[in-house]
Protein backbone atom coordinates (compact mmCIF):
# COMPACT_ATOMS: atom_id res chain seq x y z
CA UNK A 1 0.00 0.00 0.00
CA UNK A 2 2.65 2.23 0.80
CA UNK A 3 4.60 1.49 -2.35
CA UNK A 4 1.27 2.09 -4.18
CA UNK A 5 0.86 5.85 -2.60
CA UNK A 6 5.14 6.43 -3.12
CA UNK A 7 5.38 6.32 0.51
CA UNK A 8 9.03 5.55 2.00
CA UNK A 9 9.39 1.48 2.65
CA UNK A 10 11.96 -0.58 4.30
CA UNK A 11 12.33 -2.62 1.49
CA UNK A 12 10.90 -3.13 -2.14
CA UNK A 13 7.40 -5.36 -1.97
CA UNK A 14 6.95 -7.52 -3.96
CA UNK A 15 4.09 -10.17 -5.43
CA UNK A 16 3.18 -12.07 -8.74
CA UNK A 17 1.04 -12.13 -11.45
CA UNK A 18 -1.30 -15.33 -11.51
CA UNK A 19 0.81 -16.27 -8.00
CA UNK A 20 -2.80 -18.92 -8.02
CA UNK A 21 -2.41 -21.13 -10.58
CA UNK A 22 -2.00 -23.82 -12.36
CA UNK A 23 1.90 -24.27 -11.53
CA UNK A 24 0.87 -24.85 -8.02
CA UNK A 25 0.10 -28.86 -6.91
CA UNK A 26 -1.77 -26.95 -4.28
CA UNK A 27 -4.23 -25.19 -6.68
CA UNK A 28 -3.92 -28.04 -8.98
CA UNK A 29 -5.46 -30.67 -6.53
CA UNK A 30 -8.94 -28.14 -5.80
CA UNK A 31 -9.29 -27.70 -9.70
CA UNK A 32 -9.59 -31.87 -9.89
CA UNK A 33 -12.60 -31.45 -8.19
CA UNK A 34 -13.65 -28.26 -8.95
CA UNK A 35 -13.95 -26.24 -12.30
CA UNK A 36 -12.63 -22.69 -12.56
CA UNK A 37 -15.94 -20.75 -11.95
CA UNK A 38 -16.76 -23.02 -9.48
CA UNK A 39 -14.21 -22.14 -7.74
CA UNK A 40 -14.39 -18.49 -8.05
CA UNK A 41 -18.22 -18.85 -6.81
CA UNK A 42 -17.72 -20.54 -3.70
CA UNK A 43 -15.83 -18.02 -1.23
CA UNK A 44 -14.57 -20.11 1.17
CA UNK A 45 -12.79 -21.97 -1.01
CA UNK A 46 -11.78 -19.38 -3.44
CA UNK A 47 -10.39 -17.73 -0.15
CA UNK A 48 -8.25 -20.85 -0.05
CA UNK A 49 -6.59 -20.63 -2.82
CA UNK A 50 -5.88 -16.91 -2.35
CA UNK A 51 -4.23 -17.78 0.76
CA UNK A 52 -2.28 -21.02 0.44
CA UNK A 53 -0.62 -19.23 -2.92
CA UNK A 54 0.33 -15.97 -0.61
CA UNK A 55 1.74 -18.13 2.39
CA UNK A 56 3.58 -20.44 0.24
CA UNK A 57 5.46 -17.43 -1.47
CA UNK A 58 5.54 -15.35 1.65
CA UNK A 59 4.52 -12.43 -0.79
CA UNK A 60 3.31 -8.96 0.64
CA UNK A 61 -0.34 -8.81 -1.01
CA UNK A 62 -2.93 -11.25 -1.69
CA UNK A 63 -4.51 -10.81 -5.37
CA UNK A 64 -8.34 -12.23 -4.70
CA UNK A 65 -8.84 -15.76 -6.67
CA UNK A 66 -11.48 -14.56 -9.62
CA UNK A 67 -11.68 -14.57 -12.96
CA UNK A 68 -11.51 -11.37 -15.73
CA UNK A 69 -14.70 -12.48 -17.35
CA UNK A 70 -16.74 -13.11 -14.52
CA UNK A 71 -18.45 -10.15 -14.89
CA UNK A 72 -20.09 -11.18 -18.51
CA UNK A 73 -22.36 -13.62 -16.83
CA UNK A 74 -24.74 -11.04 -15.36
CA UNK A 75 -24.50 -9.01 -18.13
CA UNK A 76 -26.03 -11.64 -20.02
CA UNK A 77 -23.47 -13.39 -21.95
CA UNK A 78 -22.38 -16.57 -21.38
CA UNK A 79 -19.16 -18.27 -21.38
CA UNK A 80 -17.21 -20.92 -20.68
CA UNK A 81 -13.46 -22.69 -20.44
CA UNK A 82 -12.59 -25.58 -22.82
CA UNK A 83 -9.65 -27.64 -22.09
CA UNK A 84 -6.47 -26.41 -24.02
CA UNK A 85 -8.77 -23.41 -26.09
CA UNK A 86 -8.96 -20.70 -22.93
CA UNK A 87 -12.34 -18.77 -22.64
CA UNK A 88 -15.08 -18.99 -25.40
CA UNK A 89 -18.14 -16.45 -25.34
CA UNK A 90 -20.94 -18.31 -26.84
CA UNK A 91 -22.76 -15.48 -28.46
CA UNK A 92 -20.68 -12.20 -29.34
CA UNK A 93 -21.62 -9.17 -28.57
CA UNK A 94 -21.56 -7.63 -32.95
CA UNK A 95 -24.23 -5.03 -33.26
CA UNK A 96 -25.55 -2.13 -31.13
CA UNK A 97 -28.57 -4.10 -30.50
CA UNK A 98 -26.23 -6.41 -28.73
CA UNK A 99 -24.99 -4.23 -27.02
CA UNK A 100 -28.17 -2.44 -26.05
CA UNK A 101 -29.64 -6.11 -24.73
CA UNK A 102 -26.56 -5.74 -21.99
CA UNK A 103 -27.56 -5.81 -18.83
CA UNK A 104 -25.89 -3.27 -16.08
CA UNK A 105 -28.91 -4.15 -13.52
CA UNK A 106 -26.93 -7.46 -12.28
CA UNK A 107 -23.66 -6.40 -11.07
CA UNK A 108 -24.82 -7.48 -7.33
CA UNK A 109 -24.69 -11.08 -8.47
CA UNK A 110 -21.04 -10.76 -7.87
CA UNK A 111 -21.26 -10.64 -4.62
CA UNK A 112 -19.77 -13.94 -4.21
CA UNK A 113 -16.45 -12.15 -5.11
CA UNK A 114 -16.75 -9.68 -2.14
CA UNK A 115 -17.57 -12.73 0.47
CA UNK A 116 -13.82 -13.88 -0.52
CA UNK A 117 -12.28 -10.91 -0.11
CA UNK A 118 -13.73 -10.76 3.50
CA UNK A 119 -12.55 -14.32 4.33
CA UNK A 120 -9.39 -13.19 3.36
CA UNK A 121 -9.20 -9.83 4.88
CA UNK A 122 -10.35 -11.52 7.74
CA UNK A 123 -7.16 -14.16 7.73
CA UNK A 124 -4.36 -11.37 6.70
CA UNK A 125 -5.78 -7.94 8.80
CA UNK A 126 -3.05 -5.86 8.45
CA UNK A 127 -0.27 -8.22 7.73
CA UNK A 128 -0.81 -8.40 3.88
CA UNK A 129 -2.03 -6.22 0.94
CA UNK A 130 -5.68 -7.43 -0.59
CA UNK A 131 -5.45 -6.70 -4.00
CA UNK A 132 -9.12 -6.77 -5.79
CA UNK A 133 -9.29 -6.72 -9.32
CA UNK A 134 -10.84 -6.33 -13.01
CA UNK A 135 -10.68 -6.27 -16.35
CA UNK A 136 -10.41 -2.60 -18.34
CA UNK A 137 -13.14 -1.69 -20.57
CA UNK A 138 -11.09 -2.35 -23.70
CA UNK A 139 -9.99 -5.88 -22.54
CA UNK A 140 -13.21 -7.34 -21.35
CA UNK A 141 -15.12 -5.55 -24.82
CA UNK A 142 -12.38 -7.63 -26.99
CA UNK A 143 -13.76 -10.84 -24.71
CA UNK A 144 -17.22 -9.99 -25.80
CA UNK A 145 -17.06 -9.13 -29.55
CA UNK A 146 -14.18 -11.65 -30.61
CA UNK A 147 -15.87 -14.20 -28.47
CA UNK A 148 -12.47 -15.73 -26.96
CA UNK A 149 -8.99 -14.83 -27.04
CA UNK A 150 -7.73 -13.18 -30.33
CA UNK A 151 -4.75 -12.64 -32.23
CA UNK A 152 -5.40 -9.72 -34.42
CA UNK A 153 -8.98 -8.15 -33.00
CA UNK A 154 -10.47 -7.74 -36.08
CA UNK A 155 -14.21 -7.94 -34.64
CA UNK A 156 -12.54 -5.62 -31.92
CA UNK A 157 -11.29 -2.82 -34.13
CA UNK A 158 -13.83 -3.30 -36.55
CA UNK A 159 -16.80 -2.21 -34.33
CA UNK A 160 -14.38 0.56 -32.28
CA UNK A 161 -14.07 2.00 -36.08
CA UNK A 162 -17.21 1.63 -38.18
CA UNK A 163 -19.81 1.30 -35.41
CA UNK A 164 -18.99 4.38 -32.80
CA UNK A 165 -22.28 4.30 -31.18
CA UNK A 166 -22.32 0.52 -30.43
CA UNK A 167 -18.45 1.00 -29.29
CA UNK A 168 -19.31 3.98 -26.89
CA UNK A 169 -22.49 2.14 -25.37
CA UNK A 170 -20.29 -1.20 -24.69
CA UNK A 171 -17.83 0.71 -23.24
CA UNK A 172 -20.12 3.03 -21.06
CA UNK A 173 -22.10 -0.31 -20.27
CA UNK A 174 -18.41 -1.64 -19.02
CA UNK A 175 -17.75 1.32 -16.94
CA UNK A 176 -20.93 1.11 -14.81
CA UNK A 177 -21.02 -2.39 -14.33
CA UNK A 178 -16.96 -2.75 -13.25
CA UNK A 179 -17.27 0.50 -11.25
CA UNK A 180 -20.01 -1.04 -8.94
CA UNK A 181 -18.04 -4.45 -9.34
CA UNK A 182 -15.03 -2.42 -7.48
CA UNK A 183 -17.50 -1.03 -4.98
CA UNK A 184 -18.56 -4.52 -3.73
CA UNK A 185 -14.36 -5.37 -3.64
CA UNK A 186 -13.68 -2.26 -1.47
CA UNK A 187 -16.61 -2.09 0.51
CA UNK A 188 -15.59 -6.53 1.49
CA UNK A 189 -11.93 -5.41 2.41
CA UNK A 190 -9.88 -4.88 -0.71
CA UNK A 191 -7.16 -2.61 -0.62
CA UNK A 192 -6.97 -1.64 -4.04
CA UNK A 193 -7.45 -2.62 -6.87
CA UNK A 194 -5.83 -3.70 -10.30
CA UNK A 195 -7.62 -3.00 -13.75
CA UNK A 196 -6.27 -5.79 -16.09
CA UNK A 197 -5.85 -4.21 -19.83
CA UNK A 198 -4.08 -6.90 -21.20
CA UNK A 199 -4.09 -6.70 -24.32
CA UNK A 200 -4.45 -3.17 -25.04
CA UNK A 201 -1.14 -3.69 -26.39
CA UNK A 202 -2.78 -3.86 -29.21
CA UNK A 203 -3.85 -0.76 -29.99
CA UNK A 204 -1.67 2.04 -31.33
CA UNK A 205 -1.83 5.51 -29.37
CA UNK A 206 -3.93 7.14 -31.60
CA UNK A 207 -6.47 4.57 -31.21
CA UNK A 208 -5.91 4.55 -27.48
CA UNK A 209 -6.30 8.33 -27.66
CA UNK A 210 -9.56 7.97 -29.89
CA UNK A 211 -11.55 5.14 -28.64
CA UNK A 212 -10.37 3.91 -25.23
CA UNK A 213 -8.91 6.61 -23.03
CA UNK A 214 -12.08 8.40 -21.71
CA UNK A 215 -13.75 4.73 -20.52
CA UNK A 216 -10.15 3.90 -18.86
CA UNK A 217 -9.81 7.10 -17.43
CA UNK A 218 -13.55 7.22 -16.01
CA UNK A 219 -13.19 3.48 -13.93
CA UNK A 220 -9.38 4.53 -12.43
CA UNK A 221 -11.13 7.46 -11.33
CA UNK A 222 -14.74 6.24 -10.14
CA UNK A 223 -12.20 3.77 -7.93
CA UNK A 224 -9.93 5.99 -6.42
CA UNK A 225 -13.16 8.21 -5.41
CA UNK A 226 -13.57 4.65 -3.46
CA UNK A 227 -10.53 5.16 -1.60
CA UNK A 228 -8.23 3.23 -3.16
CA UNK A 229 -5.40 3.36 -5.04
CA UNK A 230 -5.67 1.77 -8.66
CA UNK A 231 -2.87 -0.03 -10.35
CA UNK A 232 -3.35 -0.04 -14.06
CA UNK A 233 -1.65 -3.09 -16.07
CA UNK A 234 -1.50 -3.77 -19.96
CA UNK A 235 1.51 -5.56 -21.86
CA UNK A 236 3.24 -4.66 -24.90
CA UNK A 237 2.54 -1.08 -23.95
CA UNK A 238 5.66 1.17 -24.22
CA UNK A 239 3.90 3.44 -26.94
CA UNK A 240 0.87 3.64 -24.58
CA UNK A 241 2.43 4.22 -21.06
CA UNK A 242 2.39 8.10 -21.10
CA UNK A 243 -1.49 8.02 -21.51
CA UNK A 244 -1.80 5.07 -19.32
CA UNK A 245 -0.20 7.07 -17.01
CA UNK A 246 -2.59 10.28 -18.03
CA UNK A 247 -5.62 8.03 -16.33
CA UNK A 248 -4.17 9.08 -13.25
CA UNK A 249 -3.68 5.36 -11.98
CA UNK A 250 -1.38 5.10 -9.17
CA UNK A 251 0.70 2.88 -10.20
CA UNK A 252 1.42 1.26 -13.56
CA UNK A 253 2.30 -2.27 -14.50
CA UNK A 254 5.42 -2.44 -16.96
CA UNK A 255 6.01 -5.70 -18.55
CA UNK A 256 9.71 -6.60 -19.84
CA UNK A 257 10.44 -5.68 -23.14
CA UNK A 258 12.09 -2.47 -21.97
CA UNK A 259 14.15 -1.89 -18.98
CA UNK A 260 12.31 -1.05 -16.03
CA UNK A 261 13.98 2.71 -15.69
CA UNK A 262 13.29 3.56 -19.25
CA UNK A 263 9.40 2.36 -18.75
CA UNK A 264 9.15 4.45 -15.29
CA UNK A 265 10.25 7.61 -16.93
CA UNK A 266 8.23 7.35 -19.83
CA UNK A 267 5.42 6.90 -16.71
CA UNK A 268 7.00 10.16 -15.02
CA UNK A 269 7.98 9.26 -11.35
CA UNK A 270 5.03 10.75 -9.93
CA UNK A 271 3.35 7.74 -10.32
CA UNK A 272 4.42 4.32 -8.85
CA UNK A 273 5.22 1.21 -11.32
CA UNK A 274 5.11 -2.58 -11.07
CA UNK A 275 7.48 -4.70 -12.36
CA UNK A 276 9.11 -5.82 -14.77
CA UNK A 277 10.33 -9.39 -14.90
CA UNK A 278 10.16 -11.77 -17.71
CA UNK A 279 7.63 -14.62 -16.24
CA UNK A 280 9.99 -17.66 -18.44
CA UNK A 281 12.90 -16.13 -16.66
CA UNK A 282 11.62 -18.38 -13.70
CA UNK A 283 12.75 -21.59 -15.84
CA UNK A 284 16.18 -19.99 -15.91
CA UNK A 285 19.06 -21.20 -14.00
CA UNK A 286 19.26 -19.31 -10.56
CA UNK A 287 22.38 -17.35 -11.53
CA UNK A 288 20.61 -15.90 -13.98
CA UNK A 289 17.52 -15.08 -12.53
CA UNK A 290 19.31 -13.44 -9.30
CA UNK A 291 21.62 -11.38 -12.09
CA UNK A 292 17.83 -10.03 -13.98
CA UNK A 293 16.34 -9.57 -10.37
CA UNK A 294 19.00 -7.25 -9.46
CA UNK A 295 19.14 -5.28 -12.37
CA UNK A 296 15.26 -4.51 -11.93
CA UNK A 297 16.07 -3.65 -8.42
CA UNK A 298 19.01 -1.33 -9.76
CA UNK A 299 16.98 -0.06 -12.39
CA UNK A 300 14.25 1.40 -9.50
CA UNK A 301 17.36 2.90 -8.90
CA UNK A 302 16.01 4.09 -5.05
CA UNK A 303 12.79 5.79 -6.31
CA UNK A 304 9.61 5.55 -3.64
CA UNK A 305 6.91 3.73 -5.54
CA UNK A 306 8.42 0.43 -7.45
CA UNK A 307 6.69 -2.66 -6.08
CA UNK A 308 8.58 -5.81 -7.94
CA UNK A 309 6.51 -8.29 -10.11
CA UNK A 310 6.38 -10.38 -13.25
CA UNK A 311 5.77 -8.50 -17.12
CA UNK A 312 2.87 -10.80 -17.02
CA UNK A 313 1.48 -13.92 -15.34
CA UNK A 314 3.24 -17.02 -14.00
CA UNK A 315 2.78 -20.12 -16.68
CA UNK A 316 1.56 -23.35 -16.19
CA UNK A 317 5.03 -25.27 -15.26
CA UNK A 318 6.90 -22.95 -13.77
CA UNK A 319 9.21 -24.44 -11.01
CA UNK A 320 7.70 -23.30 -7.64
CA UNK A 321 10.81 -23.02 -5.59
CA UNK A 322 12.31 -20.38 -8.22
CA UNK A 323 9.14 -18.18 -7.78
CA UNK A 324 10.05 -18.49 -3.87
CA UNK A 325 13.78 -17.83 -4.25
CA UNK A 326 12.64 -14.40 -6.04
CA UNK A 327 10.87 -13.95 -3.43
CA UNK A 328 14.12 -14.31 -1.09
CA UNK A 329 16.14 -12.06 -3.76
CA UNK A 330 14.11 -9.40 -3.37
CA UNK A 331 13.62 -9.29 0.50
CA UNK A 332 17.46 -9.32 1.00
CA UNK A 333 18.31 -6.86 -1.85
CA UNK A 334 15.21 -4.53 -2.09
CA UNK A 335 16.24 -1.46 -1.04
CA UNK A 336 14.69 1.21 1.39
CA UNK A 337 13.26 4.04 -0.19
CA UNK A 338 13.49 7.72 1.34
CA UNK A 339 10.89 10.34 0.43
O1 LIG B 1 -3.46 -15.44 -8.57
C1 LIG B 1 -4.02 -15.08 -9.61
O2 LIG B 1 -3.64 -14.10 -10.28
C2 LIG B 1 -5.20 -15.90 -10.08
C3 LIG B 1 -6.47 -15.15 -10.28
C4 LIG B 1 -6.74 -14.84 -11.74
C5 LIG B 1 -7.29 -15.75 -12.68
N1 LIG B 1 -7.52 -15.09 -13.84
C6 LIG B 1 -7.61 -17.18 -12.46
C7 LIG B 1 -7.43 -18.09 -13.61
C8 LIG B 1 -6.58 -13.62 -12.37
C9 LIG B 1 -5.98 -12.33 -11.83
C10 LIG B 1 -7.09 -13.78 -13.69
C11 LIG B 1 -7.18 -12.66 -14.67
C12 LIG B 1 -7.42 -12.97 -16.09
N2 LIG B 1 -8.30 -13.88 -16.63
C13 LIG B 1 -6.83 -12.27 -17.16
C14 LIG B 1 -5.90 -11.10 -17.01
C15 LIG B 1 -4.60 -11.55 -16.53
C16 LIG B 1 -3.50 -11.55 -17.52
O3 LIG B 1 -2.74 -12.52 -17.50
O4 LIG B 1 -3.34 -10.56 -18.27
C17 LIG B 1 -7.33 -12.80 -18.35
C18 LIG B 1 -6.92 -12.39 -19.73
C19 LIG B 1 -8.26 -13.80 -18.01
C20 LIG B 1 -9.08 -14.65 -18.92
C21 LIG B 1 -8.57 -16.04 -18.83
N3 LIG B 1 -8.82 -16.89 -17.77
C22 LIG B 1 -7.69 -16.70 -19.72
C23 LIG B 1 -7.17 -16.13 -21.02
C24 LIG B 1 -7.42 -17.95 -19.16
C25 LIG B 1 -6.45 -18.97 -19.70
C26 LIG B 1 -7.05 -20.18 -20.24
C27 LIG B 1 -6.02 -21.28 -20.19
O5 LIG B 1 -6.48 -22.42 -20.26
O6 LIG B 1 -4.82 -21.03 -20.07
C28 LIG B 1 -8.13 -18.04 -17.94
C29 LIG B 1 -8.17 -19.20 -17.03
C30 LIG B 1 -7.67 -18.99 -15.64
N4 LIG B 1 -8.04 -17.96 -14.83
C31 LIG B 1 -6.77 -19.83 -14.93
C32 LIG B 1 -6.63 -19.28 -13.64
C33 LIG B 1 -5.83 -19.82 -12.50
C34 LIG B 1 -6.09 -21.10 -15.43
C35 LIG B 1 -7.02 -22.11 -15.90
C36 LIG B 1 -7.68 -23.04 -14.89
O7 LIG B 1 -7.37 -23.09 -13.68
O8 LIG B 1 -8.53 -23.78 -15.38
Amino acid sequence: MRACLRKPVDRTPVWFLRQAGRYMQEYREVRKHHALVEICKMPELAAEVTITAAEKLGVDAAIIFADLLLPLEPMGLDFEFQAGEGPVVHRPVRSVEDVRALRTDRAGELAYVARAIEKVAAHFRDRLGIIGFCGAPYTLASYMIEGGGSRNYIETKRMMYADSAAWAALLDKLVAVLTEYCQLQVEAGADMIQIFDSWVGSLGPSDYRAYVFEASKQLVRAVQAMGVPVIYFGVETAGLLGQMAATGADVIGLDWRQPLDEGWRAVGYEHAVQGNLDPITLFAPEEVLAARVKEILRAANGHVGHIFNLGHGIVPGTPVENVQAVVRMVKERGIGTRE
